[in-house]
């Protein structure tokens, strides 16, 4: 069984170049996950691959069961988890397309069930969360980020909002005061759902468009349907390296 998943955001709910092995379906307590778990190989190694929003792109963020594919991915024997995010990009250095490797979240999320212990539990039980995302992880990521061409932010806050909405120009300006550089909807409780299943977790975001006020003209889906076609082929060349490192 590979020891590295992949979880396909927006943009990405198929992996081209995947040698697909294995399809299941899956139970589990949580219910069923968002998509088929698909087994192969891709750049020579064996990976599982799932997309997030299901196989057809139907399931809007706070409809994702993140329990579900979380527990489903440790219960398959995996270790490490590269979750690819579309973001809105809120620092100023942040252009469509690029790609961040973040280094700290906020949970501006709520009504979602986000954790495993939600039970009474002996003890109860509280993850260390101070850095949220595995910085061995992250690390590979950056080092494969040496291997290609294009620039790499390797760091950034991300900004986890409930959704499905965009943001107001308000809540923008209010998540860049309080540090925030990219703003996505899926980043939470996904990152602490892993760690409390001890998973090895990082993010690849890819800026899909500059957050609400952060450009003149108003977001549209075309605008994010076309920046992430082209961000996610440089997303598919850095998993390429990161897989053979
Ligand atoms: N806001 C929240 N989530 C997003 C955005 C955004 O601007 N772009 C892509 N996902």
């Amino acid at each position: 069984m590979s020891e590295l998943a992949i979880i396909g955001g927006t943009g990405l709910t198929d992996l081209a170049g995947l040698e697909i092995t294995h399809r299941q379906i899956l139970h589990t307590p949580y219910g069923e996950t968002s998509s088929p778990i698909i087994q192969g190989r891709y750049a020579g190694k064996s990976i599982v691959f799932l997309a997030r929003h299901g196989a057809r792109h139907t399931i809007p963020p706070h409809k994702v069961n993140y329990r579900a594919n979380i527990w489903c991915l440790k219960e398959l024997g995996v270790q490490t988890v590269i979750a690819i995010a579309a973001v809105g990009g809120i620092h100023p250095s942040l252009q469509p397309q690029d790609l961040v490797i973040p280094h700290q979240l906020i949970d501006y999320t709520g009504s979602r069930e986000h954790t495993f212990f939600a039970e009474e539990r002996n003890p109860v039980t509280h993850i260390d969360f101070t850095q949220p995302y595995c910085e061995s992880l992250r690390e590979r990521l950056l080092a494969a980020a040496q291997q290609v061409s294009f620039k790499i932010h390797s760091q950034g806050v991300y900004g986890a909002t409930q959704g499905p909405r965009l943001e107001t120009a308000a809540e923008i300006e209010r998540m860049a005061r309080d540090g925030c550089d990219i703003v996505g909807m899926t980043g939470m409780p996904e990152a602490a759902l892993a760690r409390e299943l001890n998973l090895c977790y990082a993010t690849c975001a890819v800026v899909s468009n500059p957050a609400a006020g952060r450009s003149p003209k108003p977001i549209t889906m075309t605008e994010i349907e076309a920046n992430l076609n082209e961000g996610i082929e440089h997303v598919r060349q850095l998993l390429v390296k990161v897989i053979q490192l």
